[in-house]
């Protein structure tokens, strides 16, 4: 007999995801996928703000996948009013781990703790530690209750029925990362980097899957299309499209972007912004399609002469890409500078730990050559997350595009769905 379906839901700022999965005989099986705007208005800085219009959007998106599973499995995220943390603590019994918890709270967040709802979870269960283990690291998620009861109210209004509530890099691992460690995922370090529309999340885990930093960035989408509308004088939806079909970014040098699990050479550390974009015909950069649905708009006048290398390097001077690309570059650099100072942090606070990868999810995954652009400025090897490595897609039911096309939504809503399918 099949196992319940479960469906896991991610309520962004922009887009509402989905996933619905089955538990099956050898793992679970993910059975529909989709995606949808999300109302506008209706969260302000990671909180629901109307629980009604989102609730019923939810439940339209739903009806127009046909999705029947009620029991959901939703996720919030680290912003204003969540905080995901790992701290250490001395070495202590579960029990007296509830205790201290509930003093160690007061110190970590950043707003009011009468009204708050507190997780916490050893990294390493306290039996496990090794002898000589004097301090042991929890993992502290604290919520602001107010935040929690409109995204419940959410669901229920969208006729769903809630069966936990999740943090969002948490459940990203679960699907980007192999941590049975079949395919060698097991020893490294992994920068989950998720560029949403309204923040960009970088949580590091250590060998086994163990998170042990995070950092929310408040740049992401909305930031760039912000960027593009002044610039540009554009509406928000006028910029947003601008972004969306014309949008690319260039930086000089090879990039480090690796195509599949294999590894690769890392290019030099490169912190400079993207350099004058006149310089035509030598780079090694590839270029994303995003045009795909409508074509770049170019002046006829100023398409770039016919070539034989691949139509790779920087918009022309005086094009509607060049005055995008120009509009987002000061954001573009401000966001890659703040995950590298991140990143040198980390290296510097654990020594022994240095990140191995970073593996890149979120809808800006898509702006036109960003993972090579990452890449290229941060100096480490990037990889476009694929949620739907390890597990079963039933593909007559799933539209093909939802799982290639737009894979780079989907690792927080597969992890939600599998969450209680695997161990
Ligand atoms: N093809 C594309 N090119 C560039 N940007 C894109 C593309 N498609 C989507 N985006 C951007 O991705 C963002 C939406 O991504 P995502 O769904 O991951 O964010 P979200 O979960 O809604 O936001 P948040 O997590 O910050 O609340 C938007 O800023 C959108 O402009
Ligand atoms: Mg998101």
């Amino acid at each position: 007999m099949a196992d319940k379906a479960v469906l896991g839901l991610d309520i962004g700022t922009s887009r509402i995801k989905f996933v619905e999965a089955r538990g099956g005989r050898s793992g679970p099986v993910v059975t529909n996928v989709g995606m949808g705007m999300t109302p506008r208005d209706t969260i302000a800085n990671g909180v629901i703000v109307d629980p009604d219009t989102l609730g019923a959007a939810v439940r339209q998106l739903l009806a127009e996948y046909g999705v029947r599973t009620r029991s959901v499995v939703s996720s919030v995220a680290s912003q204003s009013s969540l905080v995901v943390r790992p701290i250490e603590v001395p070495r202590m019994t579960r029990s007296e781990l509830t205790e201290t918890m509930q003093w160690e709270v007061d110190r970590h967040i950043p707003f009011a703790a009468s009204e708050v709802v507190m997780s916490f979870e050893p990294l390493i269960p306290p039996e496990e530690l090794p002898e000589e283990a004097q301090n042991m690291e929890v993992l502290l998620a604290v919520a602001q209750e107010d935040m929690v009861d409109a995204h419940v109210q959410t669901l229920f209004n969208a006729g769903l029925d809630p069966a936990a509530l999740d943090v969002e890099p948490l459940s990203a691992s679960r699907s980007l990362i192999d941590i049975v460690g079949e395919q060698g995922a097991y020893d490294r370090t992994y920068a989950l980097l998720n560029i949403g529309a309204n923040t960009t999340d970088l949580s590091i885990f250590r060998p086994g899957g163990l998170l042990s930093f995070t950092r929310p960035i408040p740049i992401a989408g909305d930031t760039v299309t912000n960027a593009v509308a002044e610039a540009l004088g554009y509406e928000f939806h006028e910029a947003e499209r601008a972004k969306i079909e014309e949008g690319r970014v260039y930086s000089e040098g090879a990039p480090a972007l690796a195509a599949s699990a294999g590894g690769e050479p890392q290019p030099p550390p490169e912190v400079a912004p993207a350099p004058p974009p006149d310089e035509q015909g030598e780079g090694e950069e590839r270029v994303f399609d995003l045009g795909a649905e409508t074509g770049p708009q170019q002046p006829p006048a100023e398409k770039p002469p016919p070539t034989t290398l691949p139509a790779v390097h920087a918009p022309t001077a005086g094009s509607s890409e060049r005055q995008v690309y120009d509009a987002m570059l000061p954001t573009l650099v401000e966001l890659v500078t703040e995950v590298r100072r991140s990143l040198e942090y980390y290296t510097n606070r654990f020594p022994d730990s240095s990140v191995d990868r970073i593996l890149l999810y979120g809808g800006t995954t898509r702006l036109g050559s960003f993972p090579e652009f990452l890449a290229n400025e941060v100096g480490m090897e990037v990889e476009v997350g694929d949620p739907f490595q390890y597990v079963a897609v039933d593909e007559a039911s799933v539209p093909a595009e939802m799982f290639r096309d737009n894979a780079c939504f989907m690792p927080i809503v597969v992890g939600l769905a599998i969450r209680d399918m695997i161990d």
